[in-house]
């Protein structure tokens, strides 16, 4: 595993535009496992994303909340960027996620689905709008570094079916544009350490106890659990040396450190280079 030297620095001036762009994924239906023709993997990138849309919709409406106590002069421009944005990777991951259904896996997506929501109708009843917030702020310090992981490698983009390829490419770009957008805004509400490293360390194990339980369920339902060599494989892809999840694991623990910033791991120079690669869409005005 490498360790990147990470070094204090500004925020970039970034503009965070929302941008429709209407997959399709013509072809999926060629490769049902699209990462790397491997099981283990794809049903962890699919149950991940069957999280986005609901997961995405309680990241705005946090933001949303509190948005009136954002201070300096970019920020209201900023937070409108970001909703716009998660809306349109809510309704892009929607229609990924249908397709993931497709008949065999229905009762694991609703469950899945159901699952989802009742922890988040629970954090909606039962935290505050600034732990609310806070949790938003964490959880999208993972989407970040996930974003980073997949920006950062060309040889994982190479992996994913191109059917689904922009899908993730146009996802982390737009994560990563956002980054700091809800941790700048927690910061300017609250600034409470404790409270930011409580909702970080129970989003992190809701989210690898969700992932682990939904992928082992679809696992099953392909038989891949009878398979021992296909799960190891799958699984030192995930988390052996230059894994998808174990290179993200030194970013994870950069939140933990009192004075963390988003931008502190100045990324923004992958937004330009990969932007290129996608198909160009009329950009949305901000919401
Ligand atoms: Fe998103
Ligand atoms: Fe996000």
């Amino acid at each position: 595993m490498k360790l990147r030297l990470i070094k204090k620095r500004k925020t970039p001036a970034i503009s965070i535009t929302p941008r429709r762009m209407g997959f399709t994924f013509k072809g999926l239906e060629d490769q049902p496992y699209w990462f790397d023709n491997d099981p283990v993997l794809t049903h962890v990138l699919n149950v991940m994303s069957l999280t986005f849309p609901d997961g995405e919709r309680f990241f705005v409406d946090s933001v949303r909340a509190l948005r009136d106590q954002a201070k300096g002069p970019d920020r209201q421009k900023d937070i409108s960027g970001f909703i716009g944005q998660e809306a349109m990777h809510s309704l892009e991951h929607q229609a990924f996620n249908d397709l993931i259904a497709d008949g065999q896996y229905d009762d694991i997506v609703n469950h899945a689905l159901a699952v989802t929501r009742k922890l988040l109708a629970g954090a909606r009843k039962y935290m505050s709008q600034q732990q609310q917030l806070a949790a938003t702020a964490g959880l999208e310090h993972i989407t970040a570094i996930l974003a980073d992981a997949i920006l950062r490698r060309p040889d994982l983009v190479e992996k994913m079916h191109p059917s689904v390829r922009n899908l993730w490419v146009w996802h982390a770009i737009e994560e990563t544009e956002h980054k700091a957008v809800a941790y700048d805004l927690y910061k300017d509400v609250s600034d409470n350490y404790l409270e930011r490293q409580r909702t970080f360390l129970s989003g992190s194990a809701y989210l690898v106890g969700f992932t682990s339980y939904f992928t082992w369920q679809m696992l099953k339902r392909d038989g891949i659990h009878r398979q021992p060599l296909t799960l190891a494989k799958g699984l030192w892809k995930g988390f052996g040396y230059r894994g998808v999840i174990s290179s993200v694991i030194p970013a994870w623990f950069s939140y933990l450190k009192p004075g963390f910033h988003p931008w502190e791991d100045d990324n923004s120079a992958l937004i330009e280079k990969w932007r290129a690669s996608l198909p160009q869409v009329k950009e949305k005005n901000a919401a």
